[in-house]
C-alpha cells in the first residue's frame, strides 16, 4: 500500500518515501547497494534483524554489560501500576519494533482489560513466533501482528471500538536509531495516529562514556557477531562474497552527536562482489552500521513537544541509566 494522507490510519514516519509492496530481500539489496555507494559507506541498522540477527540481539539483551534491557524491564515492572493509571481500561496497544514481546507483557499484566495488541516488526518469523506465545498466554486479547518496516509508510488496522485509548509502545531506545530529523518525523506520525491516546516511550540516557562503550563492546563478542551478521546476511540472501574475517566490529561514543556509532572496518584493501557490482574497500575504510542516540530527559521532552505530544510523567531507575516517558497525544 502507498501512504495516503487522507487515510486516518496511515502512518508516515521517517523521511523515506516509497512503495512497501516489495519483498524484504529486494529492499535489502537495493538499500545495501545505495548505502555502500555512499561516502562514508553505510547500512541501515534495520537490516540487523533477520532470524539470526534477532537471536543475537536477544543474546545482547542478556549480556552483563548491556544494561538497557534489564533496566527498562525493571522500570516497567516497578511502575506498571502508575503507567496503567495513565492509560485506563480497554486500551489498544501498538508496539513499534516488537521483537520478543517480553516488555509488553509487563504492561498487559497491569492494564485493566486490554483489548487489542498490534505488534509491528520487520522480522516476520520472529514476530509470528512471539505472537503465538502471547496469544496462548492472553486468550482474551486480540493479537494482530503486522510485518512492516515502520520507518516507511504503512497502514494500521482501523481503531478498535472498545472505547479505550490507542497507545503506542516504543521501548528499547529504538528511537535512538533514527537521526534527530527522522525521530521528529516518527514522533509526528505517532502523535497523529495516537490522537486521544498516547505514546509510552523508552529511551536510553546520556551517561559516563565508559559505561556506554562497554555496553557496545562486550567481552564475549556477541555485539561484534551481531554487527558482522549484516555481511553474513548479504552473502546468504544476495550471493555477496564478503569475507567476514576481513572486517572488524568497532563501536565508540560520539559525544558531540550524543550517540554510540557502530562500524565494520575493513582490515585490508579488498574487493567485494555484490549484485553484479565490484566494491573496493581501502584498508581501514568503514561501513557505518548503526547510530544509537542517547537522550537527556529534557532533550527528549523538547523533541516530543515539537512533535505535538503533551508532556506526562517520566520514570527512571535509581542510577538514571534509562527513562520511560508517557507522552499524551491530544485529541
Ligand atoms: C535496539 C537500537 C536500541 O542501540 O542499543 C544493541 C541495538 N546495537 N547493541 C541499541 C544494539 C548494538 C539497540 N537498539
Amino acid at each position: 500500500m502507498r501512504f495516503s494522507p487522507a487515510h486516518s490510519d496511515a502512518f508516515q514516519s521517517a523521511t523515506q518515501e516509497g512503495d512497501d509492496k516489495e519483498g524484504e530481500g529486494d529492499s535489502f539489496g537495493r538499500e545495501l547497494l545505495a548505502g555502500l555507494a555512499g561516502k562514508p559507506r553505510s547500512i541501515s541498522p534495520k537490516f540487523f534483524y533477520d532470524a539470526a540477527g534477532s537471536r543475537l540481539f536477544d543474546a545482547i539483551c542478556e549480556l552483563p554489560e548491556y544494561y538497557p534491557t534489564r533496566t527498562e524491564l525493571s522500570i516497567l515492572a516497578d511502575r506498571a501500576g502508575e503507567i496503567a493509571q495513565q492509560i485506563g481500561p480497554d486500551a489498544e496497544i501498538i508496539e513499534f519494533g516488537a521483537g520478543s514481546l517480553r516488555k509488553v507483557r509487563l504492561l498487559l499484566d497491569a492494564l485493566k482489560t486490554p483489548r487489542r495488541f498490534v505488534p509491528i516488526d520487520i522480522s516476520g518469523e520472529h514476530l509470528a513466533q512471539a505472537a503465538r506465545s502471547l496469544r496462548s498466554d492472553y486468550p482474551a486479547l486480540d493479537v494482530q501482528p503486522l510485518v512492516a518496516d515502520y520507518t516507511r509508510p504503512f497502514s494500521l488496522p482501523t481503531r478498535h471500538d472498545g472505547g479505550g485509548m490507542r497507545v503506542g509502545f516504543f521501548p528499547g531506545s529504538t528511537l535512538g536509531n533514527f537521526t534527530p530529523e527522522e525521530a521528529l518525523a516518527f514522533l509526528q506520525g505517532a502523535a497523529r495516529v495516537l490522537r486521544g491516546g498516547g505514546l509510552l516511550l523508552g529511551v536510553d540516557l546520556v551517561k559516563d562514556p565508559a559505561r556506554l562503550h562497554a555496553a557496545y563492546n562486550d567481552a564475549q563478542g556477541i555485539t561484534a557477531r551481531f554487527n558482522l551478521n549484516l555481511l553474513a546476511r548479504a552473502n546468504a540472501e544476495l550471493g555477496a562474497d564478503f569475507d567476514l574475517s576481513a572486517f572488524t566490529h568497532t563501536a565508540f561514543y560520539n559525544a558531540p552527536h550524543q550517540r554510540i556509532e557502530m562500524h565494520l572496518v575493513s582490515r585490508a584493501s579488498q574487493t567485494v562482489n555484490l549484485l553484479g557490482e565490484r566494491l573496493h574497500f581501502a584498508e581501514a575504510e568503514t561501513i557505518h552500521t548503526e547510530n544509537s542516540h542517547k537522550f537527556t530527559v529534557e532533550g527528549l521532552r523538547t523533541l516530543a513537544a515539537r512533535a505535538g505530544f503533551g508532556i506526562g510523567p517520566v520514570w527512571t531507575d535509581p542510577e538514571r541509566l534509562f527513562s520511560v516517558h508517557w507522552l499524551p497525544a491530544a485529541q
